[in-house]
């Protein structure tokens, strides 16, 4: 087998360093430079001749010329096994947690922990027998990881068939245990473990993409109805600063429909990861009623970590995203903030000395951001099985500007935009998301689907939209000529939008029950507005309009308040109704 390359250290400039190289080495392989008896992880961004430039994950003060660099023939990779779940990480996978056990909370410099505990025993349990013939991606056997049949595959590096020789009996097993052995075609045997690696940069899944179909409810109003986003798809909340882009996901994080949650908290202020740190093992999933973090993997980089590693953040979320996607189950990743993943880039390149685009970042920033979402989608598996990942990301451009790159950049491939307005977080309507300024793609396929539980659903959403936006331009004309200056039909159908907006677009992410909208009060709630939209209201002035309507707007703002299912609830939804006479 060829040697490992390997080089010394030539020049530094902060985390990159100029290496000379004796061997052959690859873009993206990960390597190793040595100072005494510690070792910095750091990957290979540029190669000309014998020199490589490479990105140091860590600090790198203290590094002389001529230090020794290793070459690990390797590319930056995830380890992917059961222990995922619950598990904390930064972005180059090491555990925070059992690193603050050991080190404290600061990570200290070269110092490294597997990612995935190895003494840990699973229940294992196989699924293949002797002389079973398998391939990449076939389940070899599963393990309970919290309430998720976690399967132990054929690792995607292999692409020959196997044919089973041994199996491991049931029985509990550390991950590097050999659970199976297997030989190939030409009779040379290979053993499986229940830990195998996937390079991060490259997208990885075995079967066949198909189309979406699914709604993702989210459990928000103004999403679900309006705006929806398939199981598969991608979808971007840009906003200004402080508009609710973090509350917004862990929102999301908290009631998606999906199987599992990773979030790359990517380059954000140290405060709030801790807050998800403390938040999330005490939040319970109201689903499975167990605590949420054990459907949870977190990657957090706070803005004080080195470049490299928030860059490679929100490669290692979605790769261990399409790891459990190849079991059959539905993953939402959700990456906060991206515009802070694209400055790590565009730091890398400023020192790397690129051509810079617009606004100095690299020209391929576009590419790179088309790349992140296009992990997105469904996958048919060999049972018939269908695997979901969804990618959501917030953008936070510079003083709430949308034409910015890295907004323009995602919004040319999501499938759903929803933006939050500086307008609507100064006037407090929660969440913030604009619906003059949001958009689907998905909106045929999602109403299709809708029409199951209510009729003529399209049009129905398309009216609300028009309301929305005639409504604005009512209150627009009103703030120039005042009340008595508009008719009484635009005064009606102001009030209208206004209903709507406060009572099923605005929700309360503080209030215990308001928080979570069940899809199917949801759908009874906007069934119940359409019908106030579409009826006939017949006012002689605008006073008895306005006040019939605020009436109106407590009771159905109480409603939200009240648990679904409950006596309450029912008595007001029929008190409401008897009252429209609809
Ligand atoms: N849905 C909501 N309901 C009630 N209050 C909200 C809601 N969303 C946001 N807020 C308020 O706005 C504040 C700022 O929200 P958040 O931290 O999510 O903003 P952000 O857009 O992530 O900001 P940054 O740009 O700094 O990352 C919250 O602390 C909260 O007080
Ligand atoms: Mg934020």
């Amino acid at each position: 087998m060829e040697k490992n390359a390997t080089g010394s250290v030539i020049k530094a400039f902060g985390n990159l360093l100029h290496v000379e190289f004796q061997g052959n080495i690859k873009q993206g392989e990960v390597s190793y430079v040595k100072v005494n008896d510690k070792q910095f992880s750091s990957e290979v961004i540029e190669i000309s001749d014998n020199i490589a430039k490479i990105q140091v994950f860590e600090d790198t003060s203290g590094i002389k010329l001529n230090t020794p660099v290793e070459f690990s023939k390797h590319l930056l990779d995830a380890e992917l096994g059961p222990g995922l779940l619950t598990s904390i990480f930064d972005g180059l996978q090491n555990p925070l947690e059992k690193i603050a056990e050991k080190a404290g909370y600061f990570l200290s410099r070269g110092l490294y922990i597997p990612s995935l505990d190895r003494e840990k025993l699973w229940d294992f349990k196989p699924l293949v027998k002797v002389g079973d013939i398998v391939k990449r991606a076939d389940f070899l056997g599963s393990v309970k990881e919290s309430h998720f049949d976690h399967k132990i595959m054929v690792p995607l590096k292999y692409f020959n068939t196997f044919e089973i020789t041994w199996v491991a009996k049931s029985g509990a097993y550390n991950i590097e245990t050999t659970i199976a052995k297997a030989k190939n075609e030409n009779g040379v045997e290979i053993e499986f473990s229940m830990l195998q690696k996937w390079p991060v940069k490259t997208p990885l899944f075995e079967g066949k993409r198909t189309s979406l179909s699914e709604i993702l409810s989210t459990g928000m109003r103004v999403l679900d109805i309006p705006f929806p986003v398939l199981k598969g798809g991608t979808f971007c909340t840009p906003g200004p600063f402080g508009a609710g882009k973090t509350v917004l996901q862990h929102h999301l994080a908290k009631y998606s429909d999906v199987d599992i949650v990773i979030v790359a908290a990517c380059g954000e202020r140290a405060g709030e990861v801790v807050e998800i740190l403390r938040e999330f093992p005490r939040l319970i999933d109201n689903r499975t009623n167990e605590p949420l973090i054990n459907r949870t993997v977190i990657i957090c980089n706070t803005s004080s970590m080195p470049v490299a590693a928030r860059e490679a953040s929100v490669y290692m979320a979605v790769t261990i995203a399409e790891y459990y996607r190849q079991m059959g189950l539905n993953i939402l990743v959700l990456a906060d903030s991206t515009s802070r993943w694209a400055q790590a880039m565009r730091e890398m390149s400023g020192r790397l000395e690129e051509i810079p685009g617009e606004e100095a970042f690299p020209a391929y920033l576009s590419s790179r951001i088309a790349a992140f979402y296009e992990r997105a989608g469904s996958v048919i598996l060999k049972n018939n099985k269908i695997g979901s990942l969804t990618i959501g990301g917030a953008v936070s451009p510079a003083g709430g500007n949308f034409e910015e790159p890295v907004t323009q950049a995602t919004l040319n491939v999501v499938g759903s935009f929803w933006g939050l307005s500086r307008e609507r977080s100064d006037a407090r309507r929660y969440p913030a998301i604009d619906p003059l300024i949001s958009w689907t793609k998905y909106l045929d396929i999602a109403a299709s689907e809708m029409n199951k539980f209510s009729d003529r659903w399209k049009e129905k959403i398309k009216k609300a939209n028009e309301i929305t936006k005639y409504g604005n331009e009512i209150l627009k004309r009103m703030e120039v000529v005042g009340e008595e200056g508009i008719s009484i039909a635009d005064m009606t159908v102001y009030l209208k939008a206004e209903l709507y907006d406060i009572c099923f677009l605005q929700q309360n992410s503080f209030d215990p029950i308001d928080q979570y909208c069940p899809i199917k009060r949801t759908i009874e709630i906007f069934d119940l507005i359409y019908k106030i939209f579409e009826k006939d209201f017949k006012f002689d002035n605008h006073d008895e309009i306005r006040s019939y309507f605020l009436n109106l707007q407590n009771d159905l703002k109480n409603l939200n308040y009240l648990a679904y299912d409950s006596f309450e609830y029912k008595e007001l939804l029929k008190k409401i109704i008897e009252k429209l006479n609809i």
